[in-house]
């Protein structure tokens, strides 16, 4: 049996955020597993109506056991302040977490393997956390939820995921790598923002 069909079956049996995460804790499948601390699965708030899908894990947050804690987190949460949200505010959270719940080796790119296996989890935790809005940032997360990468092309532009509008936007560690890219990224911020005012 390959193993995209155990983890579909694994994933479809977590009954609970808790369930779901002793699953992945015990799936012994994924070779990233092996080499990272701790496994990843999300920060925030469970229930909130915008769930935050980023790529994966990188050394700090392989250390924490958190996602976004390093300084793409510290830039994600700023720019999520600017439009009144946070992981931690109570009256506007927002749930978050990866494609892939380990830290690749030295931060190599997901290979499509990783993305194809972990995705049933990734769809199984959206159908859990049910958010009216799901935010997809890069092209790992747009590879593993669209079938399709081009973030330049597809950021922006309002799509569907599990029957939930969905935003493509830039990742946060593009963004540190290119600055000009953050007036693309704020007209995105902005889309959100209309999007759950008028939701
Ligand atoms: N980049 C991601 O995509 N996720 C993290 O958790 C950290 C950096």
């Amino acid at each position: 049996e390959d193993v995209v069909a155990i983890a579909e079956r694994a994933a479809k049996a977590a009954e609970s955020f808790n369930e779901l995460r002793t699953t992945l804790a015990a799936f012994e499948h994924c070779d990233l597993k092996k080499g990272a601390r701790n496994l990843v699965f999300s920060d925030g708030i469970a229930g909130a109506r915008v769930m935050l899908i980023g790529e994966s894990p990188d050394r700090e947050e392989d250390v924490a056991g958190k996602p976004f804690v390093g300084r793409t987190g510290q830039l994600l949460d700023k720019m999520l302040e600017a439009i009144q949200l946070g992981r931690d505010r109570e009256e506007a959270p927002v749930y978050i977490t990866n494609v892939l719940p380990w830290r690749p080796p030295q931060n190599r790119d997901p290979k499509p393997e990783d993305l194809a296996m972990m995705k049933p989890f990734l769809m199984r935790h959206i159908e859990l956390a049910a958010p009216e809005v799901i935010v997809i940032l890069g092209n790992s997360p747009c590879q593993a939820l669209l079938g399709k990468r081009g973030i330049t092309r597809l950021r922006g532009q309002w799509t569907q995921v599990a029957g939930r509008p969905a935003l493509p936007m830039f990742h946060p560690s593009q963004l540190l790598k290119s600055p000009a890219l953050k007036r693309e990224a704020w007209a995105d911020l902005l889309s959100l923002k209309a999007r759950l005012r008028d939701g």
